[in-house]
């Protein structure tokens, strides 16, 4: 599974390959938050990296911050911060937390590395972790039409594209408030492949299904 190559080594190597700053995706996250006007207290970030998206976000937001990351590196680094963040090893199939601890969980362009046998396992938990009322953020590649591409980094493992917000919109207690178009590619190229796209969602278990009338 691609999940034990990111937890055995994949993880770390990202880092080591990514250890900037990704100001543009804390200031893209934190402007499409205020245009929903979110107010949330406790925000998991799932695939966190060493927390730099979200430490923005907790300082913009001022909310508890935890972060969930298979890196032991980027969680060692992120932690030793001082920021107030609290980010934990693991994966997004299994978040180690009580049923509806959060009001915002953020997937932070992780999706993309899961594999697809995961993804309704991911869903449950991301799901289970969500209080009812609260905001799901998807930041991730966008396929009209699911499909993959090779990683050029490790050989067999894969990145998937596909409408990540489909995992959760065809159940009603969930509802797209905003999509924003982006690009990955730091200049624009139009390329397909370079899609991505910020989906908020709103979850409504309550109202799901209405009395008929
Ligand atoms: C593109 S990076 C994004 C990091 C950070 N959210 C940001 O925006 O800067 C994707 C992260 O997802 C992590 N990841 C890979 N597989 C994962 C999984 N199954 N569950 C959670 N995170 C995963 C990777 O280790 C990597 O740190």
């Amino acid at each position: 599974m691609q999940r034990e190559t990111f937890l055995c080594s994949e993880g770390d190597a990202y880092y080591e390959r990514n250890r900037g700053p990704a100001e543009h995706v804390g200031v893209a996250l934190i402007s499409a938050l205020q245009a929903v006007q979110a107010r949330p207290t406790r925000i998991l970030e799932i695939g966190a990296s060493d927390g730099r998206v979200l430490q923005s976000v907790k300082d913009a937001l001022s909310c508890e911050a935890y972060g969930v990351e298979p890196s032991a590196e980027a969680v060692k680094t992120g932690n030793a911060r001082g920021g107030g963040i609290c980010l934990s090893v693991g994966t997004a199939d299994k978040l180690e937390f009580e049923d509806g601890f959060f009001d915002l969980v953020v997937f932070g362009f992780c999706l993309y590395l899961c594999d697809p046998e995961d993804h309704f396992r991911i869903a449950a938990e991301a799901n289970r972790v969500l209080r009812d009322g609260g905001l799901l953020v998807i930041f991730d590649f966008y396929g009209s039409v699911p499909y993959k591409n090779e990683y050029k980094y490790k050989p067999g493992v894969f990145s998937y594209k596909m409408d990540y917000a489909g995992m959760f919109t065809w159940h009603p207690g969930y509802r797209l408030l905003s999509r924003k178009y982006i690009e990955h590619a730091a200049s624009l190229t139009l390329s397909r492949d370079e899609a991505v796209v910020l989906d908020i969602l709103h979850k409504d278990m309550k109202g799901a299904f209405p009395r008929k009338a």
